[in-house]
């Protein structure tokens, strides 16, 4: 059983990695595109595809953590699911997910179909600023939901 729960936490720990090193890629890759997308789209136009290369990152990152975390249950007995910090750390999981889901990724697609249109000299500068807008909450809110899913699982308040 400590075996199980020891590869498990093994697992969970590169999880974390994927998904902490996929934010931070991501985030540069952006930072770097906000910058150059009304001077010089064309630059941007060339990292286009890099941005669909990050959220896999986080998604296998996601997919790993879910994994582990419940083969560390089962290593547990099952005791940890009822106890208020487990619970309260899903429900940021899950919202974590979703803000993926529902926000990132529909401003990730949507930037890249705006991108062209730029490089052509089509004026989508209000677009494009909606979804910079829309990222950044996006980036505040996950950071800030990571940080307290860790805080969660270190303190188990
Ligand atoms: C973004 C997602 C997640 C993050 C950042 C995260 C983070 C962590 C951290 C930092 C620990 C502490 C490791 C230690 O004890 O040294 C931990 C433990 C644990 N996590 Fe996660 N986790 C995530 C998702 C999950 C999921 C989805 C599950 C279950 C399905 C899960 C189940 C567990 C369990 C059972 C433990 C061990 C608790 C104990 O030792 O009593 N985690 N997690």
């Amino acid at each position: 059983m400590n075996h199980l729960f020891s590869i498990g936490l093994f697992i969970h720990i590169i999880g974390i990695t994927c998904i902490a090193g996929g934010s931070i890629g991501g985030l540069v890759l952006e930072s770097h595109i906000w910058k150059h997308i009304h001077e010089s789209p064309e630059k941007v136009h060339v990292l286009g595809p890099l941005m669909s290369k990050y959220p896999v990152i986080i998604q296998a990152g996601t997919l790993l953590m879910l994994f582990s975390g419940l083969l560390m249950l089962g290593a547990l007995g099952w005791t940890v699911a009822g106890q208020w910090w487990f619970i309260i750390k899903m429900l940021f999981v899950v919202a974590l997910v979703l803000n993926g889901m529902l926000v990132a990724k529909p401003n990730g697609l949507k930037l890249r179909k705006l991108v062209p249109r730029l490089v052509k000299g089509e004026n989508v500068k209000n677009d494009i600023n909606k979804i910079k807008r829309n990222m950044t909450v996006f980036h505040i809110s996950e950071l800030g939901m990571l940080l307290i899913v860790y805080l969660l699982a270190i303190f188990r308040f």
